[in-house]
């Protein structure tokens, strides 16, 4: 009888340690909103890390097929520093994550054979809501799109212009 209780509290232990295991996991892979609380230097730095709004929400938005996409918030793709670069493995594909500093945004480019404009402020909203280039090309699978208002929208954007004094 007593062996039964005793094994009966290790099924119980060993639950209660994986129960453990698995909170400090979703802490660690970001699935629990452990940077909610953190505090940020400006409203477009905690969109940029947190992907959500002034009261805590995640801002509503779409993700490319992949669900898991939308858990990612411009920093994990983009970088800290806002340079993206290294090509990362995604779903299977190199994917090229392009530098989204303002300076950049708004400077000639040239990636799609003739020298195109660089972008108005009008176009990087449409790239992060829509996900569509000023030339009608769209963002590949990876950049989620994002119903910002145009407050969140100016936040990010002077947000880029931060990244440029880094
Ligand atoms: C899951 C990864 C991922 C996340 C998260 C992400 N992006 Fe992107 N983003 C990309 C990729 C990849 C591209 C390039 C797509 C292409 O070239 O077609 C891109 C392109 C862009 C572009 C267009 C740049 C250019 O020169 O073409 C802007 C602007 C942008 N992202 C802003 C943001 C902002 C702001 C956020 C956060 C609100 C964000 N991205 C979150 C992966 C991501």
């Amino acid at each position: 009888m007593r062996s039964r209780w005793i094994l009966a509290l290790g099924v119980v232990l060993a639950t209660l340690g994986l129960v453990g295991l698995g909170v400090v996991w979703m802490l660690e892979s970001g699935a629990l909103p452990s940077t909610a609380t953190e505090t940020f230097t400006s409203d477009g730095q905690r969109i940029y890390y947190t992907g959500r709004d002034a009261d805590g929400r995640v801002i509503p938005g779409s993700g490319s097929g992949a669900s898991m996409m939308r858990e990612l918030t411009c920093v994990d793709c983009h970088a800290e520093d806002g340079r993206g670069g290294s090509t990362g493995m995604m779903m299977n594909s190199a994917v090229e994550i392009p530098d989204i500093r303002y300076s950049q945004l708004t400077a000639t480019h040239t990636e799609h054979g003739p020298t195109s404009p660089g972008w108005s402020d009008r176009d990087i909203a449409r790239a992060i809501r829509e996900g569509v280039e000023p030339d009608g090309e769209r963002l590949k699978a990876p950049m989620p799109r994002w119903d910002m208002t145009d407050a969140e929208i100016a936040d990010v954007i002077a947000y880029l212009k931060e990244l440029d004094n880094r």
